[in-house]
């Protein structure tokens, strides 16, 4: 039987609630699938933060590295000055584990609400490869002249032809794999963007010569902006830098459903990586039973799909897609049912089918 041991960071505000449908619908596949699942809790978020001065000690670092998958479920609180538990502890595991693939899908499953008018199921399917540990995020430059009228703040934007190759070959990979039509666009901003996107246009066009498979686009990243609402069904598999990557993922959160439905896996392939739900910690509905967890759900289901259990990754899926049918919306509070509910609906799908 296969076993896993998944450290799991509940986190802040909403984190634990959601977090517990997602080990609920995973323990609920580990019945059914003959999967083994250890799940250890780590403490770490804003209350331990706060308690504790510690965001995310090196110790934890190591310790994951013993682990199959992390499963996160949400940082950040009001209390604590923003930044702090971003660089401490999301960005950390991010850098620290080497997470470099941040990979997103934005699917539109059908009878979920989109704003988009005239796009259906049909045509919002794609996924978003981020970049996740370069460009704008490393945290290098500084101040001069703090809180003058002279001051200058430098934030540096790093690309590493080793971090630019890295990813662009995953992404030719996953397109080549598993690509709806075998489309991938880098998106960027070569007009302006003159070293670092020129860098990751060569390697973009380098690295396609041996995907000759792989159709390739290249696409600007203000007018993915626009054609992300007009024709997201031009889209397929798109490969990005790690600012822009954080910045069309939440369009493309919004019209497959919102933050109530979007995950995404933070990868290290030949490491241990994490998975999360993509909205936040949500303070404002926390402890009230009215946040959805789907998107904690198929965080989860996004895990099994990476340690390879492909068919309880889609028996997950199918069982999401029957779920969020019967939902009235994929917003906190207007779901027709609460977390719990939604999540029980979820395994009661699993196990029937
Ligand atoms: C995300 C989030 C993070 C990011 C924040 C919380 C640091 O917005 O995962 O997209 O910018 O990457
Ligand atoms: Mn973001």
């Amino acid at each position: 039987m296969a076993s896993y041991d998944i450290a799991v960071i509940p986190g802040d505000g909403t984190g634990p609630e959601v977090i517990r449908e997602g080990v609920k619908v995973l323990k609920a596949a580990s019945s059914k699938f003959g999967i083994d699942f250890k799940f250890v809790e780590y403490p770490y978020g804003a209350e331990h933060y706060l308690k504790t001065g510690e965001t995310l000690p090196d110790s934890a670092i190591q310790e994951f590295k013993e682990f199959d998958a992390i499963y996160l479920g949400a940082v950040g609180d009001p209390r604590v000055k923003p930044g702090i538990l971003e660089r401490g502890l999301l960005l950390k595991l991010r850098f620290d584990l080497d997470l470099y693939v941040n990979l997103r899908p934005a699917t539109l499953y059908e009878g979920v609400w989109t704003p988009l008018k005239d796009k259906t199921h049909e045509h919002i399917n794609f996924v978003v490869i981020r970049e996740n540990t370069e460009g704008l995020y490393i945290g290098a430059g500084g101040f001069h002249f703090k809180g003058t009228k002279q001051e200058v703040a430098i934030q540096e934007m790093v690309c590493t032809r080793f971090g630019t190759e890295r990813i662009i070959r995953y992404a030719f990979e996953y397109t080549r794999k598993y690509g709806r039509e075998k489309k991938l666009t880098f998106v960027g901003k070569t007009n302006v963007l003159t070293y670092a996107h020129d860098l990751w246009a060569r390697v973009f066009e380098e690295v396609s010569k041996e995907y000759p498979d792989v159709k390739t686009d290249y696409a600007h990243v203000d007018a993915t902006c626009m054609w992300m609402v007009k024709n997201p069904e031009w889209f397929d598999v798109i490969v990005t830098d790690n600012m822009f990557g954080d910045i069309i993922t939440d369009l493309a959160a919004i019209i497959q459903g919102g933050l109530g439905v979007a995950a995404g896996a933070n990868i290290n392939p030949n490491g241990v990586s994490m998975f999360e739900p993509m909205g936040g910690s949500a303070p404002k509905y926390a402890g009230k039973n009215v946040i959805n967890p789907i998107a904690a759900i198929e965080a989860g289901r996004l895990m099994l799909w990476f340690l390879g259990e492909e068919e309880a990754a889609k028996a997950i899926q199918d069982a999401v897609k029957k779920t969020v049918k019967m939902m009235k919306s994929m917003n906190a509070g207007q779901m027709g049912y609460t977390t719990q509910e939604v999540g029980d609906l979820v395994v009661k799908h699993l196990l029937e089918s």
